[in-house]
């Protein structure tokens, strides 16, 4: 289990955001074989946001938590808060917006830990950038939340390079959580992973597999493009697709910390036999020219 001294990542984040409302649907017995399984896998960091299912993913896990009480000192909780979206169960929402005042972050960690039936987080991520947000207040509200107990770190996802670097001048951020993949190449290209390791941390990756659009029947371009080099690279390694892809990625210096997005265990053992695929440069660059359509300049 990752140490809770120093927010010390698991090579792999389990993600939540497809195990309940929003995709799988699991019942507590579904979601306990998964998350059981991904710890006997050594993962046990999991990646919440207070808006997953709209807002109820937190509350299914949170039922696991309560039937099973010995689990909540097996991982690492990761959620999120700052977006406000509208849906029933929050009528005061009456437009989508983010909001990283510190009402909104204290009263969404108070809800987050109610849901998850826990006494404190291990690490709070400010979900999305709010262009209001005041560095002072959050800075001053994370203290509060810290010396009270409530969460143990905290990081940021979405963040510009300039947003990072603001807020982390007034308090740590232990990372910051961003999209990446094969078909999503901004952060290689704006400074995003250059700043995490200029701050010795490691960047969350979302969406590595680009949220799966990847393995269906696609008439993309792009896509196929990608698809045919990263087959063929694939097989000269003896691996699967999503396995090269995981590669392609971990290749990167950053030390990315992918947060997997499937809902079957399977896949997360086939994904952690990725983790010693290593591809050459020239491989690396094979797959970045199928994915931009050109060769570097
Ligand atoms: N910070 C943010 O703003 C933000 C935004 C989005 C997501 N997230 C986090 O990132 C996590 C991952 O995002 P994601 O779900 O988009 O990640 P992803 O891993 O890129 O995509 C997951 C999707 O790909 C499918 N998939 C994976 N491997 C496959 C394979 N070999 N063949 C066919 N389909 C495959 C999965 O289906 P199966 O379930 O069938 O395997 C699932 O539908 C989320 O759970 C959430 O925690 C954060």
């Amino acid at each position: 289990m990752a140490d809770k001294e120093k927010f010390e990542f698991a090579p792999l984040t389990i993600g939540t955001m497809r195990l309940g409302q929003w995709g799988a649907k699991m019942n507590t017995n579904e979601l306990e074989k998964f998350i059981e399984g991904c710890i006997e896998l050594g993962f046990t960091d999991i990646d919440h946001a207070d808006i997953y299912g709209h807002y109820t993913t937190e509350d299914e896990f949170g039922k696991l938590l309560k039937a099973k009480p010995s689990l909540k000192g097996k991982i690492n909780l990761i959620t999120k808060c700052g977006i406000r979206m509208i849906a029933d169960n929050r009528p005061a929402h009456k437009i989508k917006s983010y909001d990283l005042g510190a009402n909104h972050i204290r009263s969404s960690v108070e809800n987050s830990l109610k849901a998850l039936s826990v006494e404190s987080i291990d690490l709070l991520l400010l979900h999305r950038p709010d262009l209001l947000m005041s560095p002072y207040e959050i800075a001053e509200v994370f203290q509060e939340l810290k010396q009270a107990g409530k969460v143990k770190h905290f990081g940021v996802s979405n963040f510009t390079t300039s947003q990072f670097h603001l807020l982390n001048s007034f308090t740590p951020l232990v990372t910051n959580q961003v999209e990446a993949s094969i078909t999503h190449l901004t952060p290689f290209n704006d400074g995003t992973f250059d700043q995490c390791i200029l701050n010795n941390i490691r960047p969350m990756i979302w969406s590595p597999l680009g949220g799966g659009a990847i393995f269906g029947d696609d008439k993309d371009d792009r896509i196929n493009r990608i698809k045919q080099i990263a087959n063929q690279l694939a097989q000269k390694h003896d691996a699967k697709l999503d396995q090269l892809l995981m590669a392609w990625l971990l290749k990167h210096p950053s030390k990315m910390v992918p947060v997997l997005g499937t809902t079957k265990i399977e896949r997360v053992k086939h994904i952690k036999e990725a983790l010693g695929i290593k591809l050459s440069r020239e491989e690396w660059y094979e797959l970045l020219e199928a994915s931009t359509g050109h060769e570097v300049a």
